[in-house]
């Protein structure tokens, strides 16, 4: 058991971490949570009764700002450490994925409003809710997001988040955006929002100075891709064997096993990505869940493989629309990718694209559509 703050500045005393202001005031507020969360009377207990009623929930934390500032290092520092039993800890895109699942699922029962239900199954599982990257991109999240939060706060559920934007930023010029509102107004009432936007992408400094379009797709590329794929996400190297996998919900009882999955980075071979039928909708949902994918294994591509370009076309657009950061190992510079065949002249938008993709600009853009 230890304290988030105390953890936080071993890292820094052990210069795993640089020292940086405002990591240090969110540790600092996250610290003072963990102690909240862990002498809050548990249901049912004597102090629980005595109170009368139910206390309120501590206050929850949103973090907001730019890729790289830390953001999720300090959520998963503080979930790590937090002594509660029933908490959760996910990205947010899947958590919304499964709030609509379950909410189509209650429909069914025509038992009326299905939110309450969902909400208090959601309570129930989890009394510390950790969202990483919560954005609001559609309109039927936007829809919702008001009043299934009202009630799980109501139902004492703690939520703490990040996210690339400030809560008045949310889902802006968004379709109706005057129903969602709400939702921004009680952000900010029942959360402490609190910036973590300072001028280092720590991200982009383990990236280094790193070409992240690698040729020949060889030994030594795959080292450097995966030495990139330890420095992104902190696993110690020694554990390589036991890198966790995924596998990634792509709607309508389908799933994409993801061999390597952690902190938002992914690794797939070309072979499962574009090898196999696929379309666009399974590339949206990986550029949705990663801010990172690393691609091994792209081979030069020939007339005869014009399905796996198309693929890799929708593949490409998905990431750059969601401004996925790309690493990967080719045959080929991308113009020499798909020199002749089926869509070759079009495929230019994409090689153009990839160049885009290994720009220090591009490198430097938060996640998100
Ligand atoms: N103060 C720091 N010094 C050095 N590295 C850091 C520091 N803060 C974060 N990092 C590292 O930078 C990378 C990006 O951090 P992350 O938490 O993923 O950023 P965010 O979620 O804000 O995009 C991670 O590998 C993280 O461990
Ligand atoms: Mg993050």
């Amino acid at each position: 058991m230890s304290a988030v703050f105390a953890r936080y500045e071993a890292l820094v005393a052990a210069s795993e971490l640089r020292p940086d202001a405002e990591q240090e005031a969110a540790a600092r507020r996250l610290d003072a949570l963990q102690r909240e969360l862990e002498a809050a009377p548990t249901r049912g207990s004597v102090l629980w009764r005595a109170l009368g009623r139910q206390p309120d929930p501590p206050k929850g934390v949103y973090l907001w700002g730019d890729v790289g500032r830390g953001k999720s290092m300090l959520m998963d520092l503080f979930f790590d450490c937090v002594q509660v039993r029933r908490k959760r800890r996910v990205h947010f895109a899947e958590f919304m994925l499964e709030v609509h699942a379950r909410i189509a699922a209650e429909r069914k029962k025509e038992a009326g409003d299905p939110i309450p239900p969902v909400a208090a199954a959601l309570a129930e599982e989890a009394r510390l809710l950790a969202f990483d990257e919560m954005m609001v991109t559609n309109s039927p999240d936007a829809m919702i997001l008001s009043r299934l939060f009202t009630e799980l706060l109501a139902k004492r559920v703690t939520v703490v988040t990040t996210s690339n934007r400030p809560p008045d930023d949310l889902y802006k010029n968004g379709l109706n955006r005057e129903h969602f509102l709400p939702f921004i107004a009680l952000i900010k009432q029942r959360l402490d929002v609190l910036p973590l936007n300072g001028p280092t992408d720590y991200r982009l400094d383990r990236l280094g100075r790193m070409d992240t379009w690698l040729v020949p797709n060889g030994p030594e590329a795959t080292e450097k891709l995966s030495a990139a794929f330890f420095r992104l996400t902190d696993y110690p190297v020694e554990d390589r064997a036991h890198v966790p996998s995924a596998d990634l919900d792509l709607g309508g009882g389908r799933t994409l096993h993801v061999p390597k999955a952690l902190k938002g980075v992914a690794v797939f071979s070309f072979k499962k990505l574009c090898g196999e039928a696929r379309g666009s909708a399974d590339y949206l949902a990986v550029a949705r869940r990663f801010h990172t994918v690393i691609l091994v294994g792209v081979p030069r591509l020939g007339p005869e493989n014009r399905n796996e370009a198309a693929r890799f076309v929708s593949l490409i657009d998905a990431l750059y629309e969601h401004k996925v950061k790309l690493l990967a190992a080719a045959d080929a510079e991308p113009a020499g990718l798909y020199p002749a065949g089926d869509g070759a002249f079009e495929f230019q938008r994409t090689v153009s694209r990839l160049e885009e993709m290994r720009s220090e600009a591009y490198l430097a853009q938060g996640h998100g559509s």
